[in-house]
């Protein structure tokens, strides 16, 4: 069996989640619930950064403690996860103690190793980014992302000899090309590699609410170099070496392009630094802008998902339900570059992808079924004309998934929908007479629905086990195991179907 183990960042618990982080975590649900269809053993995490100086800053803000900060916001993003049905199988917060565990056992290993030293330091630090830029990477002394000043800082701190690992990074991304996925991002990475890489300051003593260290308890690990650790934490770096050593060569971490430094050049660096030789992939997004802009907590631009799946009277949202945001964000941004938040695109995508394709069709199958073929579902036909297209759907929808585009997963799969809608168009199945024609024809089009809920639930859980119940299948869809599930023929019919209000009802833009 093959393992796949997926992340989404860590999120700052300085303010309450809005739809970037949706975006991030929505994605992420769906590649783990597809290695699920595909019978991996499948491991994924999310969670909250609870430390530095930004959370310690909003706290004393808030007139709370940090952890209280902490424990407040973790549980928003905790809540929205459930609500979007995220079906993380772990959520890590940094301030756990089988965290500090991991952190100091593995930077503990890595100064045994040689390659932590004390210096002291100064420079321009930005609290937003929680990074320290140098003059060209300011804009006039503000940080590009946050326009404020970065401000002054100097201590004594640790120092990581990152510059000891430029070479074998840079090597590592040439020779393996699937490590960082869209490919322009990997030459971003390769291109910072190529650049002088400097040593990087890892722990501060202005600061007590992080990790401390472990050989000098005047200070704290610098937010960033305990936060990359919590994807090793939760799988048992440290503490179960048998579970470590199962999933962590299987880690795929999916993030934004804003933290590609962080993930892609400090972190495997880290742990080459402690012994460890499985580096993870990287599956980078682009931002989700909104007018233009990068929507974030600190602009306060920022749409949650809530507002969404709910609706919200004041902005003029409509419900989109669960289901309808999960699958505007897996389909309309193309997976990579940025995109514009647009509520209209929404709009047109909910009523022609869920409300007429897919939705239409169960509900037109099941009605014509119901009519024409008596109380029970007749069977599919072995070699229905739909079978090359199921199968094409199902090989087209496995390719992406493999290449990390959703979109384009949807799309394959949602053919299989559009192919079936036109057949039907063609065969005209309510104008037949009763008669071993027209069970043919509906017995085929229920085998595509079989198929294409499966195919979907990565995107739609709710609506595809609602599909496949309402098509009288029994059990989970999420059980259903590919490639044989998606094989052509299993529809074996004799059973009730069940009609109900429509799984998309359309939205009025
Ligand atoms: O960076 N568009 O946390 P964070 C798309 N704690 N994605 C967005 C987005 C947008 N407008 N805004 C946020 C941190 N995201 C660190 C991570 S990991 C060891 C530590 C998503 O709360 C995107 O995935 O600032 C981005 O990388 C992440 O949220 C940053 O979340
Ligand atoms: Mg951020």
């Amino acid at each position: 069996m093959s393992t796949f183990y997926i992340t989404t960042p860590i999120y700052y618990v300085n303010d309450a989640p809005h739809i970037g982080h949706a975006y991030t975590t929505i994605n992420a649900d769906a590649f783990a619930r597809w290695h699920r269809l595909m019978g991996d053993d499948t491991m994924f995490l999310t969670g909250t950064d609870e430390h530095g100086l930004k959370i310690q800053r909003t706290a004393e803000e808030n007139g709370v403690t940090p952890l209280e900060q902490a424990d407040s916001t973790s549980v928003r993003f905790r809540e929205a996860w459930e609500q979007l049905n995220i079906s993380n199988d772990d959520f890590i917060r940094t301030t756990e103690e089988r965290h500090h565990l991991a952190v100091q056992t593995l930077m503990q290993k890595a100064y045994d190793n040689g390659y932590i030293y004390s210096d002291t330091f100064e420079g321009l630090y930005c609290v937003g980014c929680e990074a320290y830029y140098t003059e060209d990477e300011l804009d006039d002394g503000n940080c590009k992302v946050h326009e404020r000043p970065a401000e002054h800082m100097s201590e004594d701190n640790y120092f990581f000899k990152l510059s000891a690992f430029a070479d074998q990074l840079l090597e590592h991304y040439e020779q393996h090309s699937d490590q960082v996925r869209p490919d322009g991002y990997r030459n971003e990475v390769l291109g910072l590699l190529r650049q002088e890489v400097r040593d990087i300051s890892i722990s501060r003593t202005s600061i007590n609410w992080g990790v401390p260290v472990p050989w000098d308890d005047k200070h704290v690990f610098y937010v960033w170099y305990d936060a990359l650790i919590n994807y090793a934490t939760a799988v048992g770096y440290g503490a179960d070496e048998d579970r470590f050593g199962t999933y962590w060569p299987a880690a795929h971490h999916m993030i934004g392009k804003d933290i590609i430094r962080f993930h892609c050049v400090f972190w495997p660096a880290m742990l080459l630094a402690a012994g460890i030789t499985d580096l993870p992939k990287f599956y980078v997004h682009g931002w989700l802008l909104i007018g233009g802009e990068k929507m974030s907590k600190s602009k306060l631009n920022g749409v949650t998902p809530k507002q969404l799946i709910e609706g919200d009277d004041e902005q003029a949202f409509v419900p989109f339900g669960v289901d309808g945001v999960r699958y505007h964000f897996l389909r309309d941004p193309s997976f990579g570059p940025d995109g514009d938040f647009s509520y209209e695109q929404m709009i047109v995508r909910y009523n022609s992808d869920l409300a007429n394709q897919f939705g239409n069709l169960v509900q037109r199958v099941i009605t014509v079924t119901g009519k024409k073929c008596g109380d029970l579902a007749p069977s599919c036909d072995g070699d229905s004309p739909l079978k090359a297209e199921a199968e094409k759907a199902f090989t087209a929808t496995t390719e992406a998934w493999a290449r990390a585009q959703p979109p384009i997963a949807l799309d394959a799969t949602w053919r299989l929908i559009r192919e079936t809608n036109e057949y039907l168009a063609a065969k005209e199945p309510w104008k037949m007479e009763p008669g071993a024609d027209v069970d043919r024809v509906m017995g085929d089009s229920l085998e595509a629905i079989r198929i294409v809920s499966i195919l979907a639930s990565p995107a739609i859980p709710v609506a595809a086990q609602l599909a496949w119940e309402r098509i009288g299948m029994t059990g989970n869809v999420d059980d259903q195991r590919l490639p044989d599930a998606a094989t052509w023929g299993q529809y074996a019919g004799g059973v009730a179907l069940t009609t109900g209000d429509p799984l998309f009802p359309r939205l009025k833009g």
